[in-house]
């Protein structure tokens, strides 16, 4: 397991709404780079930044037109150079985002696809051989090019798939995934990612990493094939290079694949969802962290724990704070309800994301139309927030000329208010993360034991080497039991431990968390042999 990635937190920049340093009303690499200090002093000391290449942006820059050029609005490979520079110079890794299982339709390997005589790049894409040979189950275009056929898409109608090939080809115009064709498409992405890791990021998060392969197995066994062909590569060559995928199945993606790190993802009905954001189940929230939600530790360990035993030695599960595709946690938490789900995302094991503007608890903006096709998703891409000046200190442009409008809410929260009040989410943030870093126990190796979980019953105990965690998101207050010796070195609400004899009577109070740790030897093996 990468090193580095031990002690990892990472912090993504959609790069559009992050900081305007040049007064155009849209984010850019020099504006990441005046804000490094910044990400420094949170805590962070890794980004995953959204794509920046050239792109017609009609999904906000993951329909790439060209992979090896940073779209004018964001500055040039030289400023990409220079933030990498910048970035490792302040201890900061960098991983961007590489989009592999499609292109933007303006993609110049498109445009030559596209084209009746054969060439290069005819096999480039998916294409059927006849107009009505529909693709099945896959959304497909036709009527669009000079060349028979059809071609499928990976997920936009702007995004049509790359051809890495077929498991099992059935048709004439399917290739095997060893086929040259399907071998060169691979080629052009791997050398896409050397070409990048030549000019000094540290890795890639991977949009869509399952996708490779349409028709694959079960196993996902295919696309699995390509990655344990492209990844050895790269890192013979870039050791520390690091790879986390958006596929949300940490067996496939790290035992399979060979991804360091995965995401757990918020999927309708999932462990995660029912953490933060199960809206709607009988027409009630019953969101874990929902004071009131009465919600259920267990429909996340059960899914959890499974995924979590199977990759613990090969790799990392990772938890967000959010991401540009889903809903802030604003929409529907509460202050005290957001620090007690940081503090459980923080002190988990696996590598934790914190997404712009989570650090000061910025809205989900219900109400703006969608930009660059973003739909639902826009209201979590508004520019971030820095003091209460113009534009909230994003821009000195005219407000009408801003990527996406700033909120306009008298309370709308900035970082400058956020670091002189000692109370803010902020402090919590960086607190946090700071205890994170101070202790190799709540890092992303140490093993997690749950020791206390029961359905709809609270609170949640678990524990990391000498460190045990308490967590009471409910409104109830309740009496547990902890071996003696430990002190609490962080706590969020009423909660202490009480020296009673051999352990000590833990009090529980309404909505409230701590990490206590072992003072003693004597009660770093309590705590080891500790069941409850
Ligand atoms: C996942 C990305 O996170 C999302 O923003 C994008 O629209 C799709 N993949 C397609 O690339």
């Amino acid at each position: 397991m990468m090193k580095w990635l031990q002690d990892a937190v990472f912090y993504e920049i959609y790069p559009q709404s992050f900081y305007d340093a040049n007064g155009d009303g849209i984010g850019d690499l020099i504006g990441i780079i005046e804000k490094l200090d910044y990400i420094k002093e949170l805590g962070c000391n890794a980004l995953w930044i959204n794509p920046f290449y050239d792109s017609p942006f009609k999904d906000a820059g993951y329909d790439v037109r060209d992979y090896k050029k940073v779209a004018a609005r964001y500055g040039t490979d030289e400023d990409a150079v220079r933030l990498f520079e910048e970035a490792h110079k302040r201890g900061i890794k960098v991983l961007i985002d590489l989009v592999p299982g499609h292109t933007s339709e303006e993609h110049e390997w498109f445009k030559e696809s596209s084209k009746a005589e054969k060439n290069e790049y005819s096999d480039r894409y998916i294409w059927s051989d006849f107009i009505f040979n529909g693709i099945e189950g896959h959304p497909y275009i036709g009527g669009e090019a000079e060349r028979d056929g059809v071609y499928m898409l990976n997920f936009f109608k702007c995004q049509p798939a790359l051809n890495y090939g077929w498991l099992t080809p059935t048709e004439p115009w399917q290739k095997g995934i060893d086929d040259p064709a399907c071998l060169a498409t691979r080629k052009a992405m791997a050398d896409v990612m050397r070409f990048w890791l030549e000019k000094g990021c540290d890795g890639f998060r991977v949009d869509m990493a399952d996708s490779l392969v349409k028709e694959d197995d079960a196993n996902k066994s295919g696309t699995c094939r390509i990655y344990r062909d492209i990844l050895p590569g790269l890192w013979h060559d870039f050791p520390q290079a690091a790879f986390v995928s958006e596929w949300n199945n940490p067996d496939q993606a790290i035992n399979g694949a060979g991804f360091d790190m995965d995401f757990y993802l918020n999927h309708p009905g999932n462990g995660v969802n029912s953490l933060f954001r199960d809206y709607i189940t009988e027409g009630e929230d019953r969101s874990f962290f929902r004071a009131d939600g009465h919600g259920d530790i267990m429909k996340f360990l059960e899914e959890y724990q499974p995924r979590y035993n199977k990759t613990m030695m090969s790799g990392y599960i990772s938890l967000i704070t959010c991401n540009h595709d889903t809903p802030r946690l604003t929409k529907t938490l509460t202050k005290r309800e957001i620090e007690l789900a940081y503090a459980f995302i923080f002190t988990m094991p696996g590598v934790p994301f914190l997404y712009y503007g989570d650090e000061i608890g910025m809205k989900y903006r219900e109400d703006l139309p969608t930009k660059e096709g973003g739909y639902f998703r826009t209201g979590s891409r508004t520019p971030m927030q820095w003091n209460s000046g113009k534009n909230l200190g994003f821009s000195e442009a005219d407000a009408a000329d801003l990527y996406l409008p700033v909120d306009d809410a008298p309370d709308a929260p900035n970082v400058e208010d956020a670091m002189k009040d000692p109370d803010s989410l902020y402090h919590t943030v960086k607190d946090l993360i700071a205890l994170r870093h101070a202790h190799k126990d709540l890092q992303a190796n140490t093993y997690c034991e749950v020791i206390y979980a029961e359905k709809e019953k609270f609170p949640f105990i678990y524990k990391r080497g000498s460190f045990i965690m308490v967590l009471n998101p409910s409104r109830e207050t309740m009496t547990n039991i902890i071996p003696a010796g430990f002190e609490k070195v962080y706590g969020i609400g009423d909660i202490e431990a009480l020296p009673v004899d051999e352990s000590d009577v833990l009090k529980v109070g309404p909505q409230s968390f701590a990490v206590f740790k072992a003072t003693t030897e004597k009660a770093r093996e309590a705590a080891i042999a500790w069941k409850q």
